[in-house]
């Protein structure tokens, strides 16, 4: 599945790009429209078919998120997530919330950012050791609470895969068709190379937003991704 990193600044500019559509597509809303348009965006986007990754990153104590995750469970969307850095007990208290408001979302989790190196992890954050550990055991403790799966570099996908299973869901940002620009994405993979990793969900921001043409250039990447 390719989703479409939908990171616009508003309603508008979002709505303009989506109506070049006329078919149903999976899109991420982050922070900056959801916080910019509120809630009402989710429902006008639904409204118009698309399904929906709603990447908000909740981290804080098991009890704010579970409130959080119980509201934000009324919206419908169909993938959402938490850091999983906030523990197990944290992430326990997500998929509660979630599901005492009947959310059927898959929860998943981000393990390191992408934007985190081994050196910040060891001298900032003062987590010993390469983030690839760190990340396999964030995923084991997202699996351990009952997630569906994590957000993580496609480099990561086999690893993850290995300690939590095949069924585990990996979503992944990063890619970039060969003939785009890389931007500010340091390790990039091609729809294909994900496909053979096994990345199950890929997200795709502006090699399909910034396109000439944004629809052909949706249509090539899932072609690549699904073939
Ligand atoms: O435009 P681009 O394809 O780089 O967009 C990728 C999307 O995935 C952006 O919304 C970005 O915030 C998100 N993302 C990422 N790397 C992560 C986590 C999320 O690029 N590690």
């Amino acid at each position: 599945m390719v989703i479409i990193a939908l990171d616009f600044e508003n309603k508008e500019k979002t709505f303009e790009f989506l109506k070049k559509f006329n078919e149903p597509l999976y899109v991420k809303v982050g922070m900056e429209l959801f916080y910019a348009e509120g809630p009402l965006i989710i429902k006008e986007i639904k409204a118009l078919g698309h399904k929906i990754f709603l990447d908000l990153k909740a981290h804080d104590i098991p009890n704010t998120v579970k409130k959080a995750m119980s509201n934000l469970a009324k919206l419908d969307v169909d993938i959402i997530n938490v850091h999983a850095s906030g523990g197990i007990k944290m992430m326990k208290a997500a998929l509660e919330g979630l599901r005492e408001n009947n959310s059927k979302a898959y929860l998943i989790a981000v393990t390191q950012l992408t934007s985190t190196d081994k050196e910040m992890m060891n001298d900032e954050l003062l987590i010993q050791g390469d983030v690839i550990e760190c990340v396999k055991k964030y995923a084991l403790n997202a699996k351990a609470a009952g997630l569906n799966g994590v957000v993580c570099s496609p480099l990561e996908v086999e690893a993850i895969k290995m300690v939590c299973g095949k069924d585990f869901i990996t979503v992944t940002p990063g890619i970039r068709p060969l003939d785009s620009s890389v931007d500010d994405q340091k390790r990039i993979t091609s729809p294909k190379e994900a496909k053979k990793i096994g990345c199950d969900y890929i997200v795709v921001g502006r090699p399909i937003t910034k396109a000439e043409d944004p629809v052909q250039a949706y249509r090539k990447i899932r072609e690549d991704f699904l073939n």
